[in-house]
């Protein structure tokens, strides 16, 4: 996908071609079997994708939901939190970690991000823990790891459920295991720009507790384990068959992905390393990002955007606004002065971009473009 590029062309921000083009015929010919098996709901394709998933996480269960909102909300339910319960959350992630405590009734603890890292510490977590605290939700932003043996040990100590929010951290490991295969109960999502994404929703849970994976497959569907009984309160959460044929396709490719965009994320590295002010993502050792998304981090963000938009070069701010400040979670009225470090985290933060097939002129456009922006400062 490395063909001939034009200096002036559009550089967009995420381009699936070099993705799924090359992948036409094999999605066709899984599609042609799904038709063939006339079993639409629940089928071989879920069951394959569930099993090769687990594997790839490293956990005994893996069960198929529609979307990682669904994984989240599925696992709180499946661990038995609700009012009363206090779960503690990243105050800057995206919305749907907060949501997903607010659908069962729990109250959200938010708790201020390690400013280096932008994720969880356990000293930080530690010091938002109470008496009614019930569970953590690490959340891997961007794709870079939480300290979750750390983690861990902390919430041991203190019997916390933990459920990983992997949704933009598949393939990143601390140490030599992978994240979402650390926590109780672990919610991964296969929104189509994710590392791992389907061609629509999809989302998934692991855990290696036989009983749990039991109860996430009834509450997935409507609360039944025989046809017609209904033994809780469930929902329609099922991964879809045709979303897991196309990831089962995409599965054989995830290891090769996930290389190609460590490699490009080692390239804005090298070029971008020397930009006094610039921050890029922390490299920490045995922490092992995998660069769903590569956010660099400057005080003049809003101008670099702009320059970059004037060469045609597309970025995306994620997030402008923490959960905090967005109007749903207005009747909270956190403190004007509340999580300082997630508001200026969003304030500084520009995604580059970043995707399978990227052509290494493109990259090099977008470097020499922010390096020609620092020198006119200067
Ligand atoms: C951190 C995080 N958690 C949860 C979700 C929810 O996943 P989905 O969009 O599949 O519902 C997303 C992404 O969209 C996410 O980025």
């Amino acid at each position: 996908m490395r063909g001939a590029e034009h200096s002036n062309d559009r550089i967009p921000f995420l381009d699936f071609g070099g993705m799924h083009d090359p992948l036409k015929e094999a999605f066709m010919d899984s599609l042609s079997q799904f038709l063939d098996t006339k079993w639409y709901v629940l089928g071989n394709a879920v069951r394959q994708f569930e099993s090769a998933y687990a594997q790839f996480i490293g956990q005994q269960h893996s069960v198929g939901v529609s979307s990682g909102m669904a994984a989240l909300h599925l696992a709180l339910r499946a661990a038995g939190i609700g009012p009363g319960d206090e779960v503690i959350v990243p105050a800057n992630t995206y919305i749907a970690t907060w949501l997903a405590v607010s659908y069962v009734g729990a109250k959200l603890v938010p708790v201020d991000p390690d400013p280096v890292t932008g994720n969880f510490s356990a000293e930080l977590v530690a010091r938002a823990l109470t008496p009614a605290s019930r569970a953590i939700i690490p959340v891997h932003l961007y794709g870079m790891p939480c300290p979750m043996d750390e983690l861990m040990a902390l919430a041991d100590r203190h019997q916390l459920w933990v459920i990983e929010d992997n949704a933009q951290a598949h393939g990143a490991t601390v140490g030599i295991r992978r994240t979402g295969s650390f926590g109780h109960l672990n919610a991964h999502s296969f929104y189509p720009t994710k590392v791992l994404g389907a061609l629509g929703e999809a989302g998934a849970i692991t855990t290696d507790d036989h009983e749990l994976a039991d109860q996430l497959c009834i509450l997935r569907n409507y609360g039944q384990r025989k046809r017609y009984e209904n033994e809780v309160i469930g929902y329609n959460y099922r991964l879809d068959e045709i979303q897991a044929t196309f990831l089962n396709v995409k599965m054989h490719h995830l290891a090769n992905w996930i290389a190609e965009r460590r490699q490009l994320a080692n390239t804005y590295h090298q070029g971008l390393q020397d930009l006094e002010g610039l921050r890029l993502p922390p490299v920490i050792p045995g922490l092992n990002h995998v660069y769903h998304l590569y956010v660099i981090h400057s005080d003049q963000r809003d101008e670099l955007q702009q320059w970059l938009s004037e060469k045609k070069i597309e970025t995306i701010v994620h997030y402008p606004k923490p959960p905090h400040r967005q109007s749903a979670y207005a009747q909270d009225n956190w403190p004007e002065r509340a999580f300082p470090v997630a508001n200026r985290l969003a304030a500084t933060c520009l995604s580059l971009p970043l995707y399978i097939g990227m052509p290494a002129s493109h990259q090099m456009r977008v470097i020499e473009a922010i390096q020609a922006f620092w020198k006119r400062r200067n």
